[in-house]
């Protein structure tokens, strides 16, 4: 099968490579030069574990290739993937659809034969409708099925998620693009994957639903993580009490500083406008998106606590800028307004991320980059934890006690046991544990 993935960042570098190692043809098109210019000399412009060997191999197989020439690709392809960015529009919260439709435009007028254009950009319920009625403007006589095919994967985890998933959501009720999308995921479904197929409005919405259900789910173990600290509680037993009752699950119970990334923060707020615009408010997902706002600002004042309510001339080291570990991702990362707050009260900040530096430096400019997390620590008066990279999880604790001017350790994701860090020394603050 010859598939062209328009868009080739997190969600089409993956997935095309994914697609080539099935054994398709694929060329990844991307409007950003550099990007392209980047792929084609064999570098990977993005952090994500396993994919520049699973690029190389498909590269050398001449199964997977990379341009800005939108046309060719086209209308060479059987199916054309729109993957490109759906931020949230600046100002209201609605997704900003105008790259998914200018590169439906652009699909259009270069399609030759029968062609089906799938978007697997998360899109707002009906954006396949606009995405039809586009083509069929710019180009007529164009034989399109439009389908939907969102994409369910996590950064960090992204080549096992899309070659192992929960499920595939194919969203067309057109039986040649049904035809067309099983054929593509036949390696998948052979192996037991679930192939869901359903209407195309129902797949927009399963994506949306999905996401803003995920996010519930960590925003309410964070309101229970702050009830814990109250009552005296602690929330890892918490979490792992009402996770083991398999109707709830242990996973997303993790409490934290609250979900950041490029898709939860988003994909909630944009669905609140979906239903706003559909006169159904969605009073439960409103407030997750107020809390979570909320609670990353307020992670700030918690460190400041933790060093007696006062951060003027104080050095905080933060370890991990990226909203989760095993990416470079700083899209609405937990750390920005952390280090944003830290630095307006007064503090000095220092930091050190294994992957996310570069892409820091861009939102965080006037803060001091390290080159490991004892290098960050070296007389500081707190030491701050934001991002569970694995790294982080064995730090030598007795060198950090020499080296910090202050043991105070905040850990905004419960790497540690409370009780181990104050039998070294440490006065220690987590997340949804009792500081009797
Ligand atoms: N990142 C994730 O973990 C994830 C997971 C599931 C779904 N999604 C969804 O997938 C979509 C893409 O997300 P992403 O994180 O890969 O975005 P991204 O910003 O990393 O990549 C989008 C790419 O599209 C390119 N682009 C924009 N317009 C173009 C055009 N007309 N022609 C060619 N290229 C164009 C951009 O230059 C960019 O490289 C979004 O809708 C997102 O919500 C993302």
């Amino acid at each position: 099968m010859r598939i062209a993935m328009i868009g080739t960042g997190y969600v089409g570098l993956v997935s095309g490579a994914c697609f080539a190692d099935f054994g398709h043809q694929v060329t990844c098109v991307d409007k950003d030069a550099a990007k392209i210019a980047a792929l084609c000399r064999g570098e990977i412009p993005i952090f994500e574990p396993g994919l520049d060997a699973l690029v190389a191999t498909n590269v050398k197989a001449s199964r997977l290739d990379f341009t800005t020439d939108l046309a060719g690709p086209v209308a060479e392809a059987e199916a054309v993937f729109i993957a490109v960015g759906t931020p949230s529009r600046r100002g209201d919260g609605h997704a900003d659809l105008s790259y998914v439709y200018a590169a439906a435009r652009e699909i259009a007028a270069s399609i030759r034969d029968f062609t089906v254009v799938v978007t697997k950009s998360t899109v707002p319920v009906g954006t396949g409708d606009e995405v039809e009625r586009l083509i069929g403007e710019t180009n007529p006589s164009a034989d399109v099925v439009v389908a939907s095919n969102p994409e369910f994967l996590r950064e960090g985890a992204a080549i096992r998620d899309f070659k192992f998933p929960d499920r595939i959501v194919i969203g067309t009720s057109d039986e040649r693009g049904r035809k067309v999308l099983g054929d593509i995921y036949r390696p998948l479904s052979l192996n037991q994957a679930p192939l869901m197929f359903t209407e195309r409005r129902t797949a927009e919405l399963i994506k949306y639903a999905a996401n803003a259900f995920l996010a519930t789910k960590i925003t309410f173990i964070n309101e229970i993580a702050d009830l814990s600290e109250k009552v005296g509680a602690d929330i890892q037993e918490v979490a792992r009490g009402i996770g083991l009752d398999n109707r709830i699950g242990t996973k997303f119970l993790h409490a934290g500083p609250g979900y950041g990334g490029s898709c939860f923060p988003k994909d909630t707020r944009a669905l609140v406008k979906i239903a706003e615009d559909h006169d159904a408010q969605l009073r439960i997902v409103e407030s997750v998106v107020t809390v979570n706002d909320n609670r990353k600002r307020a992670m700030a004042r918690k460190v400041a606590h933790a060093l007696g309510d006062n951060l003027r001339n104080k050095t905080i080291a933060v370890l991990g800028l990226a909203f989760k570990p095993d990416t470079d991702d700083m899209r609405e990362a937990p750390s920005i307004p952390l280090i944003t707050g830290l630095r307006d009260m007064g503090a000095k900040v220092r930091a050190f991320d294994p992957a996310s530096m570069k892409e820091a430096r861009r939102e965080l400019p006037d803060i001091d980059y390290c080159d490991d997390a004892y290098s960050c620590a070296e007389g500081a008066d707190a030491l701050v934890i934001v991002t569970e990279w694995v790294q982080f999880r064995a730090l030598d604790l007795p060198r950090l006690k020499r080296i910090m001017k202050q043991p105070i350790v905040v850990d905004l994701r419960n790497v540690y046991r409370p009780a181990e860090l104050e039998e070294l020394g440490f006065a220690y603050t987590g997340i949804g544990r009792s500081q009797a």
